[in-house]
């Protein structure tokens, strides 16, 4: 997944950190021109292999000391209409990855989601609250982190960090890089973006009857380079050995729907026309993390703002994103 948005983002930071990254992909859902960005940004070439996670031959052929996987599909609408390629793809190729890991002996970090959480019990979520999933996509999710479990059991000799993600968005302060989500964005931030641009006339707020102070969806939103430096202290935790670890990367900030769309007009001076419809199937009231295991074993901590994360979204959607 190394022309992602979180991928092309970790090339960055790998390189800023001293890391020799190889970028591999599939080109399923981006573009390898966006690895000219991250030279302008880096000032780095980057080795690319075109590659799917899946294919058993060709991950056969590359390994490397720390494997950081990326590569899976993430909406949540699509995994219901299509279970099969969201198990095909996500779990699929995680197995793959898994197999080359213990095989060459390398360690991995993978990109799992708050969404194992399922519907909260209790919030902050603690990374020992129940897991579940309601989807596809979170199962795809919940059964790769528990084959992870399993694998880590059966062989302590394997290194792993689970992330569970929060809400990513943001992108790379120079606007060089950033999410390029295909078709009419899912995600709160790129249609709130694309609102403002006047690309989409209005946005659609999903209920304003929860639970909440102000009644719209409260969420844990992560500036992308907050939720790479995650990746740079798991990875340096993982050289000390500690077999299978699990983190929450969120802020610990609770943000509802209406109070983004607020603070991205503040902050950039822009509109954004809202319309409050009716609930989206699946969603919860709130969601948002107890960050402080990554800070007491991993020494890390999210450190940017909301207004960060809606100015340099605001920046990425005028500079770079595809309109
Ligand atoms: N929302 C709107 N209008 C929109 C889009 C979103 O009001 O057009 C609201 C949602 O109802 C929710 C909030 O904005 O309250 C955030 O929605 P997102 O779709 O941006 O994010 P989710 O929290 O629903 O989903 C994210 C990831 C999923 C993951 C899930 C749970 O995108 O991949 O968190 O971890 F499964």
């Amino acid at each position: 997944g190394g022309t992602g948005y979180l991928g092309t983002h970790m090339l960055v930071e790998l390189v800023k950190q001293g890391y020799e990254p190889l970028c591999v992909d599939n080109l399923h859902n981006s573009n390898p021109s966006v690895l000219l960005a991250v030279k302008e940004i880096c000032g780095k070439e980057i080795p690319f292999i075109k590659a799917d996670a899946g294919d058993v031959a060709a991950m056969r052929a590359l390994f490397a000391e720390y494997q950081i996987h990326f590569a899976g599909h993430k909406a949540v609408g699509e995994s219901v209409a299509h279970p099969l390629m969201y198990y095909r793809n996500n779990y699929d190729s995680a197995l793959t990855i898994l197999e080359m890991c213990l095989k060459h002996g390398s360690a991995l970090v993978f990109s799992s989601s708050a969404t194992v959480y399922g519907v909260p019990h209790f919030l902050p979520l603690t990374e020992d609250h129940p897991l579940s999933a309601v989807n596809p996509y979170g199962r795809t999710k919940l059964y790769i982190e528990e084959t992870i479990r399993d694998v880590a059991l059966a062989h302590p000799e394997f290194n792993v960090s689970i992330l569970r993600y929060f809400n990513p968005v943001g992108a790379h302060e120079s606007g060089l890089i950033g999410e390029n989500p295909n078709g009419i964005p899912n995600n709160l931030m790129p249609f709130v973006c694309q609102t403002a641009a006047g690309i989409r006339k209005e946005l659609q707020v999903f209920g304003d009857d929860y639970d909440t102070p102000d009644g719209t969806g409260v969420r844990d939103y992560i500036h992308v380079t907050d939720l790479i430096s995650g990746h740079i202290a798991a990875l340096k935790k993982l050289e000390t050995k500690p077999g299978c670890i699990i983190h929450n990367l969120g802020t610990g900030n609770g943000t509802s729907v209406l109070e983004m769309v607020h603070r991205f007009e503040a902050v950039n001076g822009v509109s954004v026309p809202y319309r409050i419809v009716a609930r989206r199937p699946g969603d919860v009231a709130s969601c948002y993390a107890d960050p402080s295991k990554a800070f007491e074993e991993l020494g890390w901590k999210a450190v940017k703002t909301l207004d960060d994360m809606v100015r340099d979204s605001w920046m990425w959607q005028l500079k770079g994103a595809k309109n």
